[in-house]
């Protein structure tokens, strides 16, 4: 970073958790794990000052909120938002609207489950969200998130020096 830099010039990621995930921790801990979702959430901030990347972290268990906040970080005038990650928990099975909200902003979105959805109930095995974001990461608990942090760094980069 220059001696000039300051958070001003850094990007934003906006971490997006939908319902039921406010209860981490104390929900199915077999399947989810111990951790918090502060928890999760500080080990995101963590790994993502490394990458001097900012962190949104936010979650909703309702599906309209989770969609004004996509529109926001990809329409508001001062938004600085450069990409997304999204456990949309069980909204993941059900909703055309979150992923039309995706496709409509058009910034990076990385997937993430905690638990590894293909081993699990079949009608988790099909995500309306995978064909609009540029990948999922699925079945590596709390670490899914910093491994998503890790992913849209490299497709940040990776973007700017082809462009
Ligand atoms: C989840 C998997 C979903 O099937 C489930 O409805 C959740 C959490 C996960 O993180 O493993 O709420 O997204």
């Amino acid at each position: 970073m220059s001696a000039t830099a300051s958070s001003q010039d850094h990007k934003t990621i906006l971490v997006l958790n939908g319902p039921n995930l406010n209860l981490l921790g104390r929900r199915e801990p077999d399947i989810y794990g111990h951790e918090t979702l502060r928890d999760i959430e500080e080990k995101t901030r963590e790994r993502a000052k490394q990458f001097n990347l900012d962190v949104i972290f936010r979650q909703s268990n309702h599906e309209g909120e989770l969609i004004d906040w996509i529109h926001e970080a990809g329409f508001a005038p001062k938004s600085r938002v450069k990409g997304i990650i999204l456990n949309a928990g069980a909204l993941t099975h059900s909703s055309i609207a979150l992923a039309d909200a995706l496709s409509a902003v058009k910034l990076p979105c990385v997937e993430v489950h905690l638990s590894n959805i293909f081993k699990r109930e079949s009608f988790r095995h099909h995500s309306y969200l995978s064909p609009v974001v540029i990948g999922m990461i699925t079945g590596f608990g709390a670490f899914g998130y910093v491994l998503a942090i890790e992913a849209l760094a490299y497709h940040l980069n990776h973007k700017q020096s082809s462009s």
